[in-house]
């Protein structure tokens, strides 16, 4: 039986109104628009209200991939979260999307892979489809990262934001869509990024509180030497496995965590900034969602024509990593 081809019939992406600035973190902690503009790129990020968790940004980037898919919610057959920051531990955000976008006919869960967990996601969907268990699969990534940033810890909080994007995934004629995924993972460098307290290891206490266990930690230079090695040999691994070369590349679009990393990536792919997806300035790290956020950015601006040749690349805690080829 020949294996059925598997694309995005649409993409969406969300993100919150307020704004926080270079200038706004300078009044919270010792650091300055000049530091981080040139270790890191960033210039501002998004930031949830008050009122919006995880699933509210997953479900309006949801509504806005499905209506550029002309997919209707009870045609999904699958709905799969990636998210780091879901809005409870049970039930899952996928499951919360769900219930809201009316999708009754979905299967529903979450991936946990951190800002690999996109592509992790975008595997697990393809894979299904392509086996014929579903036809129809939304796909998000979304993240409230300002809700486990600790504004006190200058070595974190001027990187993270908020935001979701979404792509329905579906049959697509042969020869288009996903040709190859890299998923990768190396438990050993989990120290080097995470979230210790609110689990089974450490249950939440006024102590875990006190101790300020709820924010993310991270080893910023260890992660920054994993990334620049990881992110050129994924996505290698990802053409190779697809039959193509570096020179065969139209679009990079890589996670979006520091400027510096994606500038590594682009020397190690011998590509040009003009075929690269940048916006690492104006949302920040994102995790799970700046992949999809950068792809549908891409799509709005009209980067991205038909038949050309995308690399999707990204990292993260776990240590994970994942890259995949797709024709458009
Ligand atoms: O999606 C995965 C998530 N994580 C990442 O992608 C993070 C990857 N790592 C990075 O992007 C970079 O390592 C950082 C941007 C986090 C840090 O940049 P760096 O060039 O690796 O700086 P560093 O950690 O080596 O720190 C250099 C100096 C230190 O001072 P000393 O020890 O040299 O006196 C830091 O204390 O910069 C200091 N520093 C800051 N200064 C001003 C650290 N954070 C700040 C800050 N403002 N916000």
């Amino acid at each position: 039986m020949k294996e059925l081809s598997v694309g995005i019939l649409g993409v969406g992406r969300y993100s919150p109104e307020r704004r926080l600035t270079n200038r706004d973190l300078e009044q919270m902690v010792d650091t300055s628009d000049e530091w981080i503009v040139t270790r890191t790129g960033i210039r501002e990020r998004r930031i949830a209200a008050p009122h919006e968790a995880t699933s509210d940004l997953a479900c309006a980037a949801a509504v806005r991939a499905l209506d550029a898919a002309g997919v209707a919610a009870e045609e999904v057959d699958l709905i799969i979260v990636a998210t780091i920051t879901p809005d409870m531990f049970f039930p899952s955000t996928a499951c919360l999307v769900q219930d809201r976008l009316g999708a009754r006919n979905a299967a529903a869960f979450d991936v946990s892979a951190a800002c690999s967990g996109f592509i992790y996601a975008l595997a697990s969907a393809s894979g299904m489809i392509a086996a014929g268990m579903y036809r129809n699969a939304l796909v998000i990534g979304a993240e409230c990262l300002s809700r486990v940033t600790d504004y006190s810890d200058r070595n974190t909080c001027i990187l993270f934001g908020d935001g979701a994007g979404a792509a329905v995934l579906g049959p697509v004629p042969a020869g288009r869509g996903f040709r190859s995924f890299v998923l990768g993972a190396d438990g050993s460098g989990g120290e080097l990024l995470k979230l210790p307290g609110g689990g089974s290891r450490i249950p939440a206490s006024a102590e875990s509180v006190a101790q300020r266990l709820h924010f993310m930690k991270m080893n910023g230079r260890e992660v920054f030497k994993f990334a620049v090695r990881v992110m050129g040999n994924a996505a290698e691994e990802a053409l190779h496995k697809a039959g193509l070369t570096k020179e065969d590349i139209d679009l990079l679009i890589p996670h979006q965590a520091n400027i510096r990393i994606i500038q590594s990536a682009l020397e190690r792919l011998g590509l040009p900034e003009e075929k690269c997806v940048v916006n690492v300035d104006r949302y920040g790290n994102i995790s799970a969602a700046s992949i999809p956020v950068a792809l549908a950015e891409a799509v709005e601006d009209g980067r991205v024509r038909e038949g050309d040749r995308l690399v999707l690349v990204g990292f993260g805690g776990g240590l994970t990593w994942g890259a995949s080829v797709l024709i458009w």
